[in-house]
C-alpha cells in the first residue's frame, strides 16, 4: 500500500471511530471545549493548539482539518467580523466536521466556518467541484483527459478553492508531515499564495531531530501515524524562509519527544511565521536599535543589527521590527525631520547618525547654548 492511500484509509477510520494511536495529549483552552461535540473531541488527532494564535476578525485557513475540532476553536476566537475555512482531502472527516456546522452555527450566533475538499498542497484545486465535473464527464480516453485538464486549469484560474492573498492567519494540527515529500516544498508554497502580505503562519506538526531514513518513510502505518514523513526540525524552519516567509521560528517546542524510533526522536513542535508586507523599502530616516543579549543578530532579509548600534532601515522594515514578531527585540527611532522618501539603498549594518533620529522632545541646542524646541 503507498503512503497516500494508508492515510486516507487511516483517517476514515478515525473519523468513525477513536483511533487511540493518532492521539497526542494536548492542553487545550477549556472553555472554547465546551461548546464542541463530543463526537469531535474525541477523534481529535492534533499534536498543538494553532488556535492560540487566531485574533479577533481573521480570515482563518485550517490546513487539514479533520473533524473540525480547531475551526470550531477559531470560530469563537474570530467573532462575528470573521471567517474560518477548514480544508481537507477525506469525505468521512468532512462529513464528521460538517455534520455540527448548523448547531455550532447556532451556538456560536452564526455560521463562520466552511470545510472544502482539497488537497493543501495544491489550494486552488476544488477537488469537491471536481468530483462533480467527472460524474457527469468521466475520463475514459486521451479526449476526457484533455477535458478535464481544461476544465481544471479555468477553475483554478476563476474559482479557486482557496485565492491568492485571501487569508490572514494559516493554522494546521499536526497534518504537514502526512504529505507526501515530494510535494512539501508546492504546500509551503502554497501558504504563502494565499496568505496577504503580513499574514501569519502557526503550525503545529511533528518534527523528527535526525533525518529519516527510507525504510521507515516506507513504512505506511509509520507514515499515516504522523510519524516517518514529519519534516527534520531545522529543515522545517528552512521550508518557510526559502517559500519567502519572515520571522521563521519555533514559538513552541516540546522537550521531551512524544515518540523514539530506532534512536530518532519525534515531538511536536508549533512553527510561526510571517509573509512580508508588498510595499516597497522606501527610505524616511527610520532606525532601529537590536537590545541584545547577543553581539548582534540577522534576519531572514539578510539585514544585521549589532546591539546596541541604531540601524538605518526603511520605513516598511521599521514596521516589521518594532510592530511585527521582532518587537520585543528592538527599539524603534522615527526620523526627527522625516523628508521626501527615497528608495533605501544603504548596506547592510549602515548606522543613522542619533543627530537625526533623536527624540522630538529633546530640545536642539547650539554652542553657545541657546535652545529651541
Ligand atoms: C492527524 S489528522 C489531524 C486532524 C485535525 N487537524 C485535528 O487536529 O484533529 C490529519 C488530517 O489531515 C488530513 N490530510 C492529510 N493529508 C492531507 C492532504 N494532503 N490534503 C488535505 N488533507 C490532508 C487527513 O485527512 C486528516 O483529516
Amino acid at each position: 500500500m503507498d503512503v497516500r492511500q494508508s492515510v486516507l484509509d487511516r483517517y476514515s477510520e478515525g473519523a468513525q471511530q477513536r483511533v487511540e494511536a493518532l492521539c497526542c495529549p494536548v492542553d487545550y483552552d477549556a472553555r472554547l471545549l465546551e461548546a464542541i461535540p463530543d463526537e469531535i473531541l474525541e477523534r481529535d488527532y492534533g499534536c498543538g493548539d494553532p488556535s492560540r494564535y487566531v485574533r479577533e476578525g481573521d480570515t482563518v485557513l485550517d490546513l487539514g482539518a479533520g473533524g473540525g475540532k480547531i475551526c470550531y476553536m477559531a470560530a469563537q476566537l474570530v467573532g462575528p467580523g470573521g471567517f474560518v475555512i477548514g480544508v481537507d482531502m477525506n469525505d468521512d472527516m468532512l462529513a464528521l466536521a460538517r455534520r455540527h456546522q448548523g448547531d455550532m452555527g447556532k451556538k456560536l450566533g452564526g455560521n463562520r466556518v466552511d470545510f472544502r475538499k482539497g488537497y493543501i498542497q495544491d489550494l486552488a484545486l476544488d477537488v469537491g467541484a471536481m468530483e462533480r465535473f467527472l460524474a457527469e464527464h468521466p475520463v475514459n480516453d486521451a479526449a476526457g483527459y484533455t477535458r478535464l485538464h481544461d476544465w481544471q486549469a479555468a477553475q483554478r484560474r476563476e474559482q479557486p478553492l482557496i485565492a491568492d492573498a485571501s487569508v490572514d492567519l494559516v493554522i494546521s494540527n499536526c497534518v504537514l508531515n502526512l504529505v507526501p515529500d515530494a510535494d512539501k516544498t508546492q504546500l509551503v508554497r502554497e501558504v504563502f499564495r494565499v496568505l496577504r502580505p503580513g499574514g501569519r503562519v502557526a503550525i503545529s506538526d511533528i518534527v523528527s531531530d535526525e533525518p529519516i531514513p527510507e525504510h521507515l518513510k516506507n513504512d505506511p502505518a509509520l507514515w499515516s501515524g504522523c510519524i516517518s514523513g514529519a519534516f527534520q526540525e531545522e529543515a522545517f524552519l528552512e521550508a518557510f524562509r526559502e517559500a519567502g516567509f519572515v520571522a521563521v521560528a519555533y514559538d513552541k517546542w516540546d522537550a521531551a519527544p512524544w515518540q523514539v524510533i530506532e534512536g530518532i526522536e519525534f515531538r511536536s513542535v508549533t512553527l510561526t511565521a510571517t509573509k512580508p508586507e508588498a510595499t516597497p523599502c522606501l527610505d524616511y530616516g527610520h532606525a532601529v536599535m537590536y537590545r541584545g543579549p547577543f553581539s548582534e543578530v540577522s534576519d531572514d532579509e539578510g539585514h544585521v543589527y549589532p546591539r546596541g548600534a541604531r540601524i538605518a532601515v526603511c520605513e516598511r522594515s521599521y514596521r516589521l521590527l518594532t510592530e511585527g514578531p521582532y518587537a520585543d527585540q528592538f527599539i524603534g527611532f522615527a526620523p526627527r525631520n522625516p523628508g521626501e522618501p527615497r528608495t533605501f539603498c544603504a548596506p547592510a549594518g549602515t548606522r543613522r547618525p542619533a543627530a537625526e533620529t533623536k527624540s522630538p522632545l529633546a530640545p536642539t541646542c547650539d554652542s553657545e547654548g541657546s535652545c529651541c524646541c
